[in-house]
């Protein structure tokens, strides 16, 4: 039979015999759990030097002798001899000291088992028969997965401290939602959500989390942000954990700062997930390379609401960075209009990237100088991300695009005829 304990052996006197790398792995977890160790061996590996050099381990350069065991609380026989193994075994079984032998795992009195640690939940997996640790590493390793893709309900069952964590959903595919942010997820009490990011993803939450709903629609605010975050509070101060579940990433054009802010202000613990901005992804998924060696090195991300800076127009009109427009379907014309205005080539290829990375994406392609008609026929609506610049040119990335890599702003951007391409 085998119980498993969870030990606690800070401060506390652990004894390794062997010098050898079995014997490291198992004294640099013992450090890792704060024991005081002490190794016995003539010879130790070079990890084993290092911990001895740095002052982490104290070290009995000889053969081990029975009195190194008195006032161990736990031992550890991993010389690779038997003889050696098996009477540091019988030594401890006299002083009714627990012993783990590396070299059989059936002999000692003690089994380590193979763990994996999520937050501040330790899982262990010993085999209860004879020893097989392959097995046990792989069953170790699909509990290690289930945690990590944040498969298993870790709701806190009893009372505790409320928080908020802010992840960052990504663009709306649920398979750029960060292992992170489902590990997140699988804690959250309630999630706040709204229109834009992985929505998807809360059709496989578990039953009991509350949802709140604060979807914004484009000119329309159903929940104001400073409501937003009265109730980030008032949910983490009922001693719950709170997930703002957001598109993208939190800190681009997401609010996510004054979210942060309110939390702390209210002496709320606040954690930030990045997340994939729609920024990025969604010319990614569209096939339009921000940056493309040979013809732009620089990007600048703006906020269409907010209208040109002259970083960006500059930018735009000497074709030296892509600008890539977040927020712009609704001000598409009035940013072409500035931008022509301000000199910027009529020719300058132009990509709205629609629903980036979800089942309706759309790419629309036009000219500066017709953007505004193209959108408009097509009917191209929010979210969408627009890109200005070189690399927004359809077939850049085809092999017979010939000089393409090299193409100057101010060469024809759109391929003949092809004005909207749905991938
Ligand atoms: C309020 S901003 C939030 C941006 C978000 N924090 C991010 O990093 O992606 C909303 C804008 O992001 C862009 N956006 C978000 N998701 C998108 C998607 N899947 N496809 C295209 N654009 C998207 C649109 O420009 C939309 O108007």
């Amino acid at each position: 039979m085998t119980t498993m304990l969870g030990l606690q052996l800070t401060g506390r006197r652990v004894l390794v015999v062997g010098g050898g790398p079995v014997a490291a792995r198992r004294v640099q977890s013992l450090l890792a759990d704060a024991a005081q160790v002490e190794v016995v061996a003539p010879q130790l590996c070079e990890v084993l030097l290092d911990l001895h050099r740095w002052g982490l381990i104290v070290w009995r350069p000889r053969e081990v002798v029975e009195p190194d065991l008195d006032g161990a609380w736990l031992v550890h026989t991993a010389t690779g001899d038997r003889a050696t193994d098996e009477a540091v075994v019988a030594w401890a079984a006299a002083r009714q000291t627990f012993c783990v032998d590396a070299g059989d795992g059936s002999a000692g009195s003690a089994r380590t088992p193979a763990t994996t640690q999520q937050g501040d939940v330790l899982v262990g997996v010993v085999s209860t028969g004879s020893p097989d640790p392959r097995r046990t590493l792989a069953l170790r390793e699909a509990i290690a997965t289930q945690l990590r893709e944040g498969r298993v309900d870790l709701r806190r069952r009893r009372a505790h401290t409320g928080r908020v964590v802010l992840v960052g959903g990504g663009p709306g595919d649920i398979g750029l939602l960060t292992l992170a942010g489902r590990r997140a997820l699988a804690e959250a009490d309630v999630v706040v959500t709204d229109r834009l990011g992985p929505v998807a993803v809360l059709d496989e939450l578990a039953p009991g989390v509350e949802i709140i709903d604060v979807g914004k629609t484009p000119g329309h605010h159903p929940v104001p942000q400073h409501e937003i975050g009265r109730i980030l509070v008032e949910q983490a101060q009922r001693g719950r954990v709170v997930v703002r579940l957001k598109g993208g990433d939190p800190f681009v054009y997401g609010r996510g700062g004054e979210e942060v802010l309110a939390c702390r202000e209210a002496d709320v613990a606040v954690e930030v997930i990045p997340g994939v901005s729609s920024a990025f992804a969604a010319p990614a998924a569209a096939g339009i390379p921000l940056t493309h060696r040979g013809t732009v090195g620089a990007v600048h991300v703006m906020n269409g609401h907010d209208g040109w800076s002259s970083a960006a127009l500059t930018g735009l009109r000497d074709g030296s960075c892509t600008v890539v427009v977040l927020m712009g379907v609704s001000a598409l014309a009035t940013l072409a209009t500035e931008a022509l205005d301000a000199g910027a080539d009529p020719a300058t290829p132009v990509a709205l990237v629609e629903e980036g990375t979800l089942p309706g994406q759309r790419v629309t392609r036009a000219r500066l100088d017709d953007v505004v008609d193209v959108a408009a026929s097509a009917g191209v609506r929010a979210p969408a991300v627009i890109v200005l610049g070189a690399v927004a040119a359809a077939g850049l990335l085809e092999p017979d695009h010939g000089d393409a890599a090299h193409t100057p702003a101010s060469s024809d951007p759109t391929a003949p005829g092809t004005v909207t391409m749905a991938l």
